[in-house]
């Protein structure tokens, strides 16, 4: 890569494309960023709001970007909307539109607890979507998240608008375990992987350095805050999920929660070389809150 990248971003007024799309422009890349719909440009960015990813409007804009960071998805289906359509054709489109558009590399988020095992329709539509990717003969970085944390994540809203009514509920025993992983360091990890050969056609869990149970996690999250916290049957939270398709805790939402997850922190600190934050201790200063 000669000079400053171009970089196409999909999906690009959702959570991790936004904070990408900031962060990137600071370090003066190029950005050309897609969306459905209208939103805000940052310095160093081209727009293009297309509904469906119209090859016809993307193909002459796009041509020859150095990389693609491809963040669209969905984790709750609806009778409007369902994984195969979004998680997975919507990869194999966005594939085509890279090797159309002779972009080389292209970088996805998966997730974590995704494997060949798996019984979970949102896991089973993104190995599909990392089959398709790893298939593709293009060159990829395929990261499988944790709980990705900062301003504004569904986690955190979930958490303040709870706060709020000095009541939070958690689902079941909260003794299930997650690895959460701070939106700086992603960022700053998604940006390195699109040129750094380390990252070259790696599958690598984003994950932070301490896993830690959900129910720790709330405390440390509402300390201060005189919340009184109620642990809720998981029975009751499944039966508002399957019903309510608009509901907090979506049935996919619920699996990954208590699916008790844990990813290889070592080898993404191996290879990005970066000190992720430690997630306790940001809880500990209120900083997240
Ligand atoms: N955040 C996490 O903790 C986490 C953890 C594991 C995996 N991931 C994965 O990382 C990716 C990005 O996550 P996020 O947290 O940034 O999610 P997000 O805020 O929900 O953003 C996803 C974006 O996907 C686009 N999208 C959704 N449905 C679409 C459709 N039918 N057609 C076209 N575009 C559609 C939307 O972009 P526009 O509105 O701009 O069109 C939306 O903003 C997702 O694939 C998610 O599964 C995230």
């Amino acid at each position: 890569m000669n000079g400053s990248p171009k970089i196409v971003i999909t999906g690009a007024s959702g959570f991790i494309a936004t904070n990408l799309r900031k962060h990137l422009s600071e370090k003066n890349v190029k950005l050309i960023s897609i969306s459905r719909n209208n939103f805000k440009e940052f310095r160093n960015e081209q727009k293009i709001i297309s509904k469906n990813y119209d090859p016809n409007i993307l193909l002459p804009k796009i041509k020859n970007s150095d990389a693609l960071v491809h963040l669209i998805g969905i984790g709750k289906q609806s009778i409007k909307i369902n994984y195969e359509t979004v998680n997975v054709e919507f990869t194999n489109h966005i594939l085509n539109l890279c090797k159309k558009s002779k972009i080389k590399k292209l970088i996805f988020a998966s997730g974590l607890g995704v494997s060949d095992k798996t019984s979970l329709g949102y896991f089973i539509s993104k190995y599909k979507a990392e089959k398709l990717i790893t298939n593709s003969g293009l060159d990829y970085t395929i990261f499988r998240p944790s709980y990705i944390v900062g301003k504004n994540d569904l986690l955190t809203k979930y958490l303040k608008k709870q706060i709020k009514n000095k009541q939070i509920s958690i689902p079941g025993s909260g003794k299930y375990s997650i690895q959460p992983i701070h939106i700086s360091d992603v960022v700053q990890i998604i940006f390195q992987s699109i040129s750094d050969i380390k990252f070259k056609n790696k599958t690598i869990d984003l994950v932070g350095p301490n896993p830690l149970s959900f129910e720790k996690y709330v405390k440390l999250f509402s300390k201060g805050t005189n919340s009184k916290i109620r642990k809720i049957s998981l029975e009751k939270y499944y039966h508002t999920a399957i019903n309510n398709s608009k509901s907090d805790f979506g049935i996919d939402d619920l699996n990954i929660l208590i699916g008790n997850f844990k990813g290889d922190h070592k080898k993404l600190q191996n290879i990005s070389g970066l000190k992720c934050k430690s997630i306790i201790k940001l809880l500990e200063s209120g900083s997240l809150f």
